[in-house]
């Protein structure tokens, strides 16, 4: 393909609000794992443009799905059906073991649609005030509500005052739970990723999501699970809460399920899926059919070409991999950890290392890094077990290198 962009390429952006510290990098076309600048230098693509890219890129079969919905219909309007949204609906209630889904266009969306769910649920109750459990270093977005019930001071500094109605605790720890809940009646709900993405790939132990289960159902609370970033076959299993056996009353999606198209969805269980009723909530691009259809083709293909178990074991290659490269590292406390699920990886080193992302882009690999010290790689589903070997054999040097120049404990 020509590297030639439809548009010029300027070096900085000065119309563009500045939101972003970006790397200084244009990308022009991908194909599979790998991408392309405008000066045609190749990258392999660990991030998968943050965990969405699910089938990578140009994907010879979600492609002509796309153009040929494009060349039909691309939006119409929530007042009328859309039979699509219908077959959405009816893959993601399959896929869940849920009941019912509301469709919008982002994560955080998404996250608000839950968020109101909760406090609906509570109203319907006769609590006025309802409160919902929230996570230290949790991120769900950066709408005021959402950047409410985020856990970092960072994303939420400046935008005060905050929504109310949240309770703070740390993830994992049951007592802190229940000591934070205790005798308050107008709890409504716990949320949580099941997998925490930008707070630096951090896993809940299966055995609090199973506690949580419980508690939420002995206290009529709702479990609602954010798994924007963690769902959509990204560690193996469609939805990561599904390791622990149980079923969310509430589950954000965005991210993945649309390989890149924007769309997301709030899919309930009986517990919370007769909640909103006509005029409660709503949303203009929510549910279109280009949308919809890159959602349906998305999960067509996964389901066709095994990707679940290609997350799952490519996953385990990839962290195997990691881990005998950095072995010395892990030894000495320089790499404090490597985890995750499936393809949601991340590396924590003893020192920040956002210097890293650029590194890595010098050599022609795309990674991000969050927390300020956890590599993180989202790569596409799709990928192979020689593009993973490809990656380490960048990665594990820069980060060698990296530590070793910064004076991290040999
Ligand atoms: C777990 C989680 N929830 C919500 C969001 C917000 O999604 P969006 O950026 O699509 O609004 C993100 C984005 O990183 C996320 O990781």
């Amino acid at each position: 393909m020509n590297a030639a962009l439809p548009v010029p390429v300027e070096a900085a952006s000065p119309h563009v609000m500045n939101t972003y510290g970006r790397l200084p990098l244009a990308l022009s076309h991908g194909q599979g794992c790998r991408v392309w600048d405008v000066n045609g230098k190749a990258y392999l693509d660990a991030l998968g443009g943050i965990a969405v890219n699910t089938l990578g890129h140009n994907h010879p079969r979600l492609v002509p799905a796309l153009q040929e919905q494009i060349s039909r219909l691309i939006h119409t309007s929530n007042y009328y059906h859309i039979p699509l949204q219908e077959a959405l609906a009816a893959k993601l209630v399959e896929l869940s073991g849920m009941t019912n889904v509301f469709f919008c266009s982002t994560g955080l969306e998404a996250n608000e649609a839950a968020l109101k769910l909760a406090r609906k649920f509570g109203h319907d109750k006769g609590i006025e005030r309802p409160e919902i459990v929230v996570y230290d270093k949790a991120f769900h977005g950066r709408s005021i509500a959402t950047l409410s019930a985020t856990g970092n001071a960072k994303v939420q500094a400046g935008f005060g005052p905050l929504v109310e109605g949240f309770i703070r605790v740390p993830l994992n720890d049951a007592q802190a739970l229940k000591k934070a809940t205790a005798g308050n009646p107008n709890v409504v709900a716990v949320f949580l990723e099941a997998i925490q993405g930008e707070g630096g790939v951090n896993p809940v132990d299966v055995d609090y999501l199973r506690a949580l289960r419980k508690l939420c159902d002995e206290q009529d609370w709702l479990l609602m699970i954010d798994e924007v970033q963690c769902g959509m076959g990204r560690t193996g299993k469609w939805f990561a809460h599904q390791w622990a056996g149980i079923l969310p009353d509430v589950m954000p999606l965005a991210k993945g399920l649309g390989s890149g198209v924007p769309i997301g969805a709030v899919v309930a269980g009986p517990k919370a899926a007769k909640i909103f009723a006509p005029g409660n909530h709503g949303s203009t691009f929510g549910g279109n059919p280009l949308a919809m259809r890159a959602g349906v083709e998305t999960i067509r293909i996964m389901e066709r070409d095994g990707l679940l178990d290609n997350a799952a074991a490519m996953g385990r290659h990839f962290t195997e991999t990691l881990q005998r490269e950095l072995a010395e590292q892990l030894a000495s406390g320089a790499v404090k950890d490597i985890r995750g699920r499936g393809l949601m990886i991340g590396i924590e080193l003893a020192i920040p290392c956002s210097a890293l992302m650029q590194k890595a882009l010098d050599k022609g690999l795309l990674i991000s890094v969050t927390a300020e010290s956890v590599v993180r790689l989202v790569p596409p589903l799709i990928v192979s077990a020689a593009e993973v070997d490809a990656m380490v054999a960048i990665l594990a040097p820069l980060i060698r290198d990296f530590l070793a120049a910064n004076g991290a404990p040999a």
